[in-house]
């Protein structure tokens, strides 16, 4: 079967085996045949982070559980248990029409609710880490079930411990949200300052947050219904400072954002700044308004991309001596 309408890449690679899970009751059944057949078992949400350089030889499982579950409400807010294969979309618009706050900043982010906690999705100021209670998983050796609170998730820049000492080793069924009645407005971030201001909207509701995200997106950001993409294809680095004060000598433009490991540079700037931005070569290419984001026009292969991919990060690290990382998953 091929993957082309499961992947926001688009890139048209097959798969051995196929199957849909919309139960936990599925899921284990589908752990259990990908055994029996001695296939390995390949988890697909939204196919919104991957890239596709083969043919997967393997049992595809779609995570399609759906729901939305009311476990817990006070005055201050409510406990939400997701389905994983809800979109984190719907699920940022039903928040905000039942007016719980805490997802507005991550609206219109592709991909599945249980994909979120994967990378700790974030966008604008705010990553789930900070309205995630817990998530419900099913360990793919023993079939049990078992709940896995923040502490446990190791959640970092784009990162958690399903991407590393537990990779492949447990399957998403839930996610648990603590949203609030009273929301904290996060509106520090200079785009949705700049068209909150140009809306004239002094003091934002969470919908208003939601919509200037909406519009912000929209408006640099490749709709993968169009252009096949996967969002930032790169993490944005972060460097010690003295590698940071190193470029910022010869580059006095390098934007740079302090933490506690050091410096985080746009992968962006320095993507453009090595003349990728906007080039196109056959029917692939780096995005013209956003440069953290390789495109696919149509019919492009993953293994071309790939190749695009390992030529910027060459360009960078020799003109910058900063290595990127790509974000996104290769198959
Ligand atoms: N920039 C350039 N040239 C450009 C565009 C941006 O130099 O053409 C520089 C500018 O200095 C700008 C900075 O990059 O201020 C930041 O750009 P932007 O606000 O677009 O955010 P980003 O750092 O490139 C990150 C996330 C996005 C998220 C946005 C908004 C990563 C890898 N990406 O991008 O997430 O939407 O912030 O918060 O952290 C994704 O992960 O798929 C994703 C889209």
């Amino acid at each position: 079967i091929s993957l082309l309408p499961f992947n926001t890449f688009g890139i048209d690679k097959n798969a051995r085996f196929f199957a849909v899970a919309t139960s936990t009751e599925e899921v284990k059944q589908l752990i259990q045949k990908s055994k029996e057949m001695n296939v390995p078992l390949f988890i697909l949400g939204g196919g919104s982070n991957i890239l596709l350089t083969k043919n997967l030889e393997a049992l595809v499982m779609k995570i399609e559980i759906k729901g939305f579950e009311l476990i817990e409400e006070d005055e201050n807010g409510v406990l939400v248990k997701v389905g994983a294969g809800e979109s984190w979309h719907e699920f940022v618009l039903y928040c905000i029409q039942k007016n719980w706050g805490g997802v507005e900043n991550l609206s219109l982010i592709p991909g599945t609710v249980g994909a979120s906690p994967m990378q700790n999705i974030g966008a604008y100021g705010i990553e789930i880490k900070e309205v995630f209670d817990h998530l419900e998983a099913i360990n793919r050796n023993t079939n049990e079930v078992r709940k896995f609170y923040s502490e446990e998730c190791k959640f970092g820049y784009r990162e958690s411990v399903f991407k590393n000492d537990l990779k492949e080793q447990y399957v998403i069924t839930h996610v648990v949200f603590r949203l609030s009645k009273s929301p904290v407005i996060h509106a520090e971030y200079g785009a949705i300052r700049q068209t909150l201001k140009e809306k004239g909207i002094e003091s934002p509701t969470i919908k208003d947050i939601s919509d200037a995200v909406i519009d912000i997106r929209r408006s640099k950001l490749p709709d993968p219904a169009h252009i096949g993409n996967a969002g930032s294809f790169f993490k944005n680095p972060t460097v010690p400072v003295s590698i940071f004060e190193n470029i910022k000598s010869e580059f006095p433009n390098v934007p740079g954002f302090p933490n506690e490991e050091g410096v985080k540079i746009p992968a962006a700037w320095l993507i453009e700044q090595t003349g990728w931005k906007g080039k196109k070569f056959g029917n692939i290419g780096v995005h013209q308004f956003q440069p953290l984001v390789l495109v696919n026009y149509g019919g492009g292969e993953g293994n071309d991309i790939k190749e695009l991919s390992l030529r910027i990060q060459e360009s960078v690290l020799n003109k910058f001596n900063v290595p990127l990382q790509p974000e996104v998953n290769f198959l």
